[in-house]
């Protein structure tokens, strides 16, 4: 079955079943600053949840359904892989007080194993098992063993099976998810809570349903083939390159156009912050990697592939964006490139300058010094973060021009995140890297376990709280005996210059909240920052853990 025909079936089969099937949204979301772009189908119908707006009146029933077009970029790096993709197609049905729990599960029982639909079978299926105050999710236990009395039901706490909300506050509540091979497809979120800015919960008045499916997954286990390139919704794309490019390669090209092409025909244009950072992002590593000739190939593939789905594609928008962006590329790349054809040796400190002066790019640099070592470019990169000013010497003026607005602003967050964590758990936590990307910070730092909710939650609120305080951020240079001496943090086995500089997070030195050894940049008031959430915390390494964290 091919991925037109899913899409098809998707909607015949809400549809059959009363409910509006309803466009996709812009990938920019309309009246939400909150996110950049639009990563689940429910956004658009958040006022529909609260009873800010009247689904009868506006779609003339309680339930809709609809094929919206995401983009998510936390795992940008990891694209490239077998199966991470920056732009997806979600499927979903909503309900704002027409069905709930049992509905829902029905619903979707229905349409993955019937053999008029989907005809899969399915592995096993999860369901939220309860946390802190929140009760386990028993009904939808119930529902399942009422459909199908063999079927495996797994339970699991809030890191799991609890979804949402977008941003500070908005619906969310228990999910249950659907696995089928081994893989999650399905994801059906019950709304029956509102989290409010100060994190407690309160029930909505009525309980509402968000389904999300991974169209390509879908597409993966339906079309029974090994990764989600290999469906009919790549293999256009995959066929027509040749053969001796890398699959890895070919995978970054394949999600990266696609992203950019709908990024573009919804009037994303690149530029140095927000959603047109990403989109420059996207297409300065497409742009770097391949030949304008496959680039086209590309394009043209997705236009053949989704014009017909998604009138809105624009051949000649992408195509003037794409060609415009070549050219301020092609400036600041020849000069980083006259800087690395005067070197005979590239060492991994230089390479960094070369990356964040001009935009040079690693896979640039590696191809004409294949002995660069990745390992420590990216340790170099890290450290960075940290005491720029100290072991390097400065090559090139400006050598942090490279940072965006939300590096900064992470750099700055960071900052806050080590002083909470210290707070929390003890002058033990000591740090032991970090790295900063435009869509998360990174921290490791000494820990003996895992931390418990609870320390995750104070560590957040920490963080929040110094957010909310408008703290602000100040720099001085100081000889480094004296730095020393103000208790600022610095790496003990690291050599500093005689002059240092340090950044404090406070009005005055002696009160502040965090002072450490930093070159910068970072922000001048912590109400520049947004709201801090930790999204992950597990091990890298024995008594080392490892914390990844957004700003919302
Ligand atoms: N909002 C949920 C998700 O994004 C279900 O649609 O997974």
């Amino acid at each position: 079955m091919q991925s037109a025909e899913i899409r098809k079936k998707f909607r015949d089969f809400f549809k059959e079943r009363g409910h509006e099937i309803v466009l996709s949204a812009s990938l920019v979301p309309e009246n939400d600053p909150s996110v950049l772009f639009t990563t689940a189908g429910m956004q658009q119908f958040k006022p529909y949840y609260t009873g800010k707006k009247d689904a009868q009146k506006d779609f003339g029933t309680l339930n809709t359904a609809s094929v919206q077009k995401c983009v998510r970029t936390s795992d940008i790096d990891e694209v490239g892989d077998e199966q991470h993709l920056t732009f997806f197609e979600m499927l979903g049905n909503f309900s704002f007080g027409g069905y709930f729990k049992e509905g829902a599960i029905k619903y979707a029982y229905e349409f993955i194993t019937s053999p008029e639909w989907m005809n899969l079978k399915i592995d096993y299926v999860s369901v939220f098992g309860g946390e802190g105050n929140i009760p386990a999710d028993d009904d939808s236990e119930k529902i399942w063993k009422s459909i199908d009395s063999n079927i495996v039901v797994k339970k699991a706490g809030r890191a799991d099976n609890f979804w949402g909300p977008t941003g500070d506050e908005g619906p969310c509540g228990p999910t249950t998810e659907i696995y089928v091979d081994g893989i999650e497809i399905w994801n059906i979120v019950f709304n029956e809570y509102y989290q409010k800015p100060d994190k407690t919960l309160e029930k909505l008045p009525i309980p509402g349903v968000d389904t999300g499916m991974g169209l390509e997954r879908l597409a993966k286990v339906v079309q029974k083939v090994p990764t989600v390139f290999e469906t009919d919704l790549f293999t256009g794309l995959v066929k027509v390159l040749p053969q001796d490019i890398n699959p890895k390669k070919k995978r970054i090209l394949a999600d990266h156009t696609r992203a950019i092409s709908f990024m573009i025909s919804d009037g994303v244009r690149p530029s140095n912050k927000g959603s047109g950072y990403t989109l420059r992002r996207l297409l300065r590593r497409v742009l770097a990697q391949f030949d304008m000739q496959y680039i086209k190939l590309a394009s043209d593939w997705v236009m053949n592939k989704y014009g017909s789905h998604y009138p809105e594609l624009d051949r000649d928008s992408i195509w003037g964006v794409i060609e415009e962006e070549r050219k301020q590329f092609i400036v600041a790349l020849n000069l980083g490139m006259k800087e690395l054809d005067k070197l005979e040796h590239l060492d991994s400190k230089t390479a960094f300058q070369l990356y964040s002066s001009y935009g040079l790019p690693l896979d640039v640099m590696k191809d004409k010094f294949p002995n660069l070592d990745i390992e420590k470019f990216e340790e170099e990169f890290s450290q960075h973060q940290q005491i720029s000013q100290s072991g390097m010497e400065k090559k090139f003026k400006g050598g942090l021009a490279g940072h965006s607005e939300m590096e900064i602003r992470y750099h700055t967050t960071t900052h806050l995140l080590h002083q909470a964590l210290r707070d929390v758990l003890g002058d033990g936590v000591e740090q032991k890297g970090s790295n900063i990307t435009t869509e998360r910070t990174r921290f490791d730092f000494m820990f003996p376990r895992k931390l418990t909710e609870e320390e995750k939650q104070k560590v957040e609120d920490n963080v929040n709280q110094k957010i909310k305080e408008a703290l602000p951020v100040h720099n001085m240079v100081l000889p480094k005996e004296e730095a020393m001496k103000t208790g600022a943090r610095h790496f003990f086995d690291q050599k500093y210059p005689d002059q240092v500089s340090i950044y404090f997070i406070g009005n005055d030195l002696q009160s502040a909240y965090s002072k450490e050894f930093c070159g910068g940049p970072h922000v001048t008031n912590t109400s520049e920052l947004g709201h801090f959430k930790i999204q992950k915390e597990e091990a890298v390494a024995q008594g080392i853990r490892r914390i990844k964290a957004i700003l919302e």
